[in-house]
């Protein structure tokens, strides 16, 4: 379900498209499902969609895998027009051919919310085990030391069987006492949810209507036993409703404000960072670093406090990443040393290279292994080679530098002179392996400098030079004899 308005997080962005971990929470809850099913066999998902549905599809039809899916026939669509409420979410998913043919195959229903991305697998695993012969539906709950917003459990007596779900807004006080609440996960037989979904009435304090007031219809319809389990095992299967109660809360989180959001992300981040120093990731501390759910970190990489990682980052073995770099679609090979403060956005960095403090690699750039980029040097589609040092306080965009090469401090290729020549508005600077640049030189684009040779300090180069040649571009010192005391006086 994830046509709500999501009038809660006051944002432009449908909910389900607000991102933890780099992926959108409704990626997290598609991702487990079909993580849980990939064992027995390939789920049918029906996504529902209503509020931001153009925005969410497209998102969803974006992501490679999803794709496939859609195109196997495997997830598909249903439209819910007006945002009527949670059962009518699931009507709507009902009147497509997703909901046909489930009543066909009798395979039971997974109904899940869109905004609970904290779930694990082996959840949506428990939940879908095999109904019990006479059983409409499995309900799963949680306890919550402070279940606001939440819709409560009602059982007969004090742990006796579920009879109805209360929603928040039309409890009474007594009601809102309960800490057991409604996780919005159940697993129906889909003729019993069928039938009872064309019976719901929107009679209640919020004018919709309510999945939750199947848990009274399927008690109502049989001699209800109890039904429960801490460890999440199926109960007793002569109930109508089998009961699951989850005691991991925290895996249940709905996400309704911009709060929660940040509450979500930062138990999800945790999880990341925590499981990457199980298998060997060494963290300064665990609360500061932000690594998406996408990123690959081999062993023995150590990790300062402040890291951002992004995407799809790959970190080799044995790299030593600094405090507060920020990387993103960054493929990092074995024991480089990110020094403080780097910044790099869809580059690759190769064995051995050294970079920073402050270096800012900006897309399609590659640093050779060995390499040297310095502090406040920024590189843009730049491909540096093998042993070559960018030192000190440089800018090369568009360029390709060779092996061995030295650059002085303070270089710049002069790559864009605002006009657009073959359809290209940045031109091109090739420097070739063992040159040596001296400081304080520009290369005004497009130009070579040949193979071992050498600019001197200074120097603005606007025409090639070739191999193995000095080119200078400075007029000459003048130094006037004790002329400084004149000056003086
Ligand atoms: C719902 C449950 C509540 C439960 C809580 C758990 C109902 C009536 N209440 O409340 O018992 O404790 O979840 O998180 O079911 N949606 C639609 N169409 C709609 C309305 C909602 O698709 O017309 C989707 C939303 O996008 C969302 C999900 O259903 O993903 C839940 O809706 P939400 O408004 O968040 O329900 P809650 O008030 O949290
Ligand atoms: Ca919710």
């Amino acid at each position: 379900m994830a046509a709500g308005l999501g009038k809660r997080m006051r944002s432009d962005l449908p909910k389900t498209l607000h991102e933890i971990a780099g992926k959108p929470l409704l990626f997290h809850i598609i991702d487990q499902v079909i993580q849980a099913e990939k064992s027995k066999h390939k789920p049918s998902i029906s996504i529902v969609l209503g509020h931001g549905r153009e925005r969410i599809e497209s998102a969803v039809l974006a992501h490679p895998p999803y794709a496939e899916l859609h195109r196997s026939g495997l997830l598909s669509f249903a439209v819910q027009k007006d945002q009527k409420g949670t059962g009518d979410a699931v009507r709507s998913s009902m009147d497509t051919s997703f909901g046909e043919n489930s009543i066909k195959t009798k395979s039971p229903i997974l109904v899940l919310p869109g905004d609970c991305p904290l779930i694990p697998s082996a959840l949506i695993e428990a939940m879908s085990l095999p109904l019990g012969k006479g059983t409409h539906l499995r309900l799963l709950t949680t306890e919550l030391e402070n279940p606001k917003g939440y819709g409560r459990i009602l059982r007969k007596g004090k742990k006796g069987p579920v009879f109805r779900i209360v929603e928040e807004k039309d409890a009474n006080a007594r009601e809102k006492e309960i800490k057991e609440v409604n996780t919005s996960i159940y697993l129906f037989e889909p003729k019993f949810l069928k039938a009872s979904l064309a019976r719901l009435s929107n009679k209640n304090a919020q004018g919709e209507y309510y999945l939750t007031d199947l848990v009274a219809m399927a008690a109502k319809t049989a001699n209800v036993k109890a039904g429960k389990s801490a460890s999440g095992k199926s109960a007793s299967a002569k109930s109508a409703i089998d009961t699951l109660i989850w005691s991991q809360s925290e895996d249940l989180r709905g996400i309704n404000d911009q709060l929660e959001l940040t509450q979500a992300r930062e138990i999800m981040n945790r999880r990341i960072v925590e499981g990457h120093a199980r298998s060997g990731v060494q963290f300064t501390d665990l609360s500061s670093v932000w690594i998406d759910s996408s990123v690959l970190i081999e062993e023995g990489v150590a990790i300062a406090p402040g890291v951002i990682l992004h995407g799809a980052t790959s970190i080799g073995r044995h790299v030593a990443i600094g405090p507060h770099c920020q990387l993103k679609n960054a493929k990092i090979q074995s024991s480089v040393i990110l020094k403080q403060g780097c910044v790099i956005d869809s580059s690759e960095v190769q064995e051995e290279a050294v970079l920073g403090p402050y270096a800012h690699l900006r897309p399609e750039s590659i640093v050779g292994k060995k390499a040297k980029i310095g502090n406040f040097v920024e590189l843009k589609k730049a491909i540096i080679g093998e042993k070559t040092a960018i030192s000190h306080l440089s800018y090369l965009g568009d360029a390709e530098v060779g092996k061995n090469v030295n650059i002085g401090c303070g270089f710049i290729t002069c790559n864009f002179d605002g006009r657009v020549i073959n359809g290209s508005r940045k031109h091109k600077t090739v420097i070739e392996d063992d040159a040596f640049i001296g400081s304080d030189c520009q290369t005004v684009a497009p130009v070579k400098v040949g193979r071992g040779s050498f600019v001197a300090s200074g120097s603005t180069i606007t025409d090639d030079v070739p191999g193995d040649a000095l080119a200078i571009s400075r007029t000459r010192q003048i130094t006037k004899l004790e002329y400084a005391k004149k000056l003086r006086s």
